[in-house]
């Protein structure tokens, strides 16, 4: 693509809110547009977030997961990782940790484990709220019924991150065992937007099967739900899984879809990813936050469970 149809794509993306797939395509495919790409995304990202970064901790708080997701390294069937769930009091002091070291969000993630009761979240997020009112508290355990997700949000649970991981229907089956479906994920997106969550979603860049199509899909679904947040990340084939042989995503194609993504979601908060500096280095975790992204998610999960929190 030349150099004038290339900013004349970038243009559109920032003009128009339905620009159209040839011109989303042109621009995802060449790597050529990188550079330009995040430069105007850096310009609307200070524009509209400031130059501030966000930082939110981080606390893995369990690797134990009852689903199979096949890129993931924490699935039911990887029988190789030494398992853990941190206690209520552990959860907490890594929480108060992370509040001494300046971190006003702390995101609970971790696999959907039954051993992590819903009663368990639902203490640990009102003692967060008592003892720390003015940080906010992100859940990201998964799947989970209206009920539950209602009980941790009268609990005082701010904010909630579930990816859709991709938004095709046929490429979502072809990630994810039979027991799992796509409908019941974007229900989850929906019950937590209508509980007054703010909503943190996205979807793996480069993952097996993944044409150009899907990501201009999730591009899509994306600013239509306008979710408050959204994390992408490029895949990294995990050991002991079924795609433990496949190709990694692309940097390049990853840093093209953060900065689509803050010129179609001006005012959403994106996080340079770790996977992004896992698979790219922290030079690549830099392009990002000068290429759209305004949010950095330092890890404060005890030192012994940051160990066998192999997502890849
Ligand atoms: N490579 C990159 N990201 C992954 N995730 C899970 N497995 C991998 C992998 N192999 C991401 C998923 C999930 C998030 C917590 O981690 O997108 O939503």
């Amino acid at each position: 693509m030349s150099l004038q149809s290339r900013n004349s794509h970038i243009d559109l993306l920032l003009t128009t809110a339905d620009a159209p797939d040839p011109v989303i395509g042109g621009l995802l495919s060449d790597p050529d547009a990188t550079e330009e790409l995040s430069a105007a995304a850096h310009q609307v990202r200070i524009a509209r977030k400031g130059s501030h970064t966000k930082q939110r901790g981080l606390i893995e708080i369990t690797n134990r997961c009852l689903n199979n997701c096949l890129y993931c390294g924490i699935r039911a069937a990887n029988r190789t990782l030494e398992r853990y769930t941190l206690s209520h009091n552990e959860i907490v002091a890594a929480a108060k940790y992370a509040y001494s070291q300046g971190m006003r969000t702390f995101v609970l993630q971790g696999g959907e484990n039954p051993a992590v009761t819903d009663t368990m979240v639902t203490d640990v997020v009102r003692e967060l709220k008592r003892t720390m009112p003015d940080a906010a508290v992100t859940l990201s355990l998964g799947e989970r019924p209206y009920d539950i997700y209602r009980t941790w949000r009268e609990a005082g649970a701010d904010r909630y991150l579930l990816r859709h991981e991709t938004y095709n229907p046929a490429h979502y089956r072809s990630l994810h065992p039979a027991a799992m479906n796509r409908e019941n994920r974007l229900r989850c997106l929906d019950d937590l937007t209508a509980l007054g969550y703010r909503v943190g979603t996205g979807f793996l860049v480069g993952s097996p099967g993944q044409q150009l199509s899907h990501i201009i899909e999730d591009l899509r679904f994306i600013q239509l739900l306008n979710p408050g947040m959204i994390g992408i990340g490029p895949f990294i084939p995990a050991a002991n899984t079924p795609f433990a042989d496949h190709k990694a995503g692309d940097v390049g194609l990853t840093l093209r879809c953060v900065a689509i993504l803050r010129l179609m979601n001006p005012d959403a908060d994106i996080p340079a990813t770790t996977a992004l500096a896992t698979l790219g280095g922290p030079d690549a975790q830099q392009k990002a936050l000068c290429g759209g992204a305004n949010v950095v998610m330092p890890k404060f999960t005890p030192p012994d469970a940051r160990e066998l929190y192999h997502l890849y």
